[in-house]
């Protein structure tokens, strides 16, 4: 036993000691019984997946007591028909591959691109278009920021206004005509999966779209219906175009909560 290198200095002289009165068995730490854990893969299997579940329960149990784990917040409303289709072409067109619509509450995003972005905020987005990949700029508050001829002249050819841009150019969206056909589908389609479009919403998606993009329209409806709406003639042609559609939308973007009264409630 001397000769053991297991056996510690202090464990022989302790087993010498009591050599020849009554045997002591070597104390095992913890740490030795870990030991058949790490042997037996079914034991390491079950108590993974017991040490697995208990961190799950922990997460995901007091989600099922909460009503709601987005805090409401004044002035987020559904997109408009003709705003929702923008976001449609947005995500035909793979923006959200080169763009976030996501600001993360840290200083140097704060500061480049404005308040940080609120989970209201995308509430209605289906689905959400938050991004992984940053070759661009992040637009979650690109709306306002630049004026609907700029937006023109830059989807057309980005070059021209950011030479050193390696965004391609889109500039066919302004010779591709569009009409509502299918946009009171497209709004239901919405409701179905938890956007609160009303009825009248739906039964005026029509007529809304049209007024949108015109400036002679009457819009006292649908300004009604959704506050804040941007009502231009985008892309400054007679007729309604993907431009028109994909400017809307990104003119709306990040402007619909008001952050110089907003106060984040941090009792939730
Ligand atoms: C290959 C990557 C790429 C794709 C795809 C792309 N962009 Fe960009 N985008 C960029 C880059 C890079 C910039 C920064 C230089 C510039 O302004 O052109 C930019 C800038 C922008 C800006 C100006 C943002 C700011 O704050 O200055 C807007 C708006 C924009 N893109 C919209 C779009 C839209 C809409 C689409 C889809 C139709 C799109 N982009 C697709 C790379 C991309």
């Amino acid at each position: 036993m001397a000769n053991d290198p297991k056996t510690s200095p202090a464990q022989t002289a302790e087993a010498s000691a009591s050599a020849g009165t009554t045997a002591t068995k070597p104390r095992r730490s913890i740490l030795d019984r870990h030991a058949l854990i790490e042997r037996s893969a079914s034991l390491l299997f079950i108590f993974s997946l017991a040490v697995v579940s208990i961190g799950g329960i922990v997460e995901i149990a007091p989600l099922f007591y909460l009503e709601n784990t987005i805090e409401k917040v004044e002035g987020v409303r559904p997109y408009t028909p003709l705003e929702l289709t923008g976001r449609d072409i947005y995500v035909r067109e793979g923006c959200y591959t080169c763009h976030s619509q996501m600001i993360r509450p840290m200083r140097d995003e704060v500061e480049r691109y404005g308040h940080y972005s609120l989970a209201a905020e995308s509430m209605y987005d289906h689905p959400h278009q938050w991004g992984s990949k940053r070759t661009g700029p992040d637009l979650a508050r690109v709306g306002g920021r630049y004026s609907d001829a700029w937006h023109v002249d830059h989807l057309k050819d980005p070059q021209s206004v950011v030479p050193e841009s390696v965004m391609p150019k889109y500039a066919f969206l302004a010779e591709t005509k569009i009409e509502p056909a299918h946009t009171e589908a497209l709004v239901k389609t919405h409701r179905l999966v938890g956007v609160p479009y009303s009825d009248e919403m739906v039964a005026s998606a029509k007529a809304d779209f049209w007024a949108q993009a015109n400036p002679d329209a009457d819009t006292d409806g649908l300004l009604e219906r959704y506050p804040g709406a941007v009502v231009s003639n985008f892309d400054g042609q007679p007729q309604l175009t993907e431009m028109d559609a994909l400017i809307a939308y990104m003119q709306m973007l990040g402007t619909l909560v008001d952050f110089s009264t907003f106060t984040p409630d941090a009792s939730r």
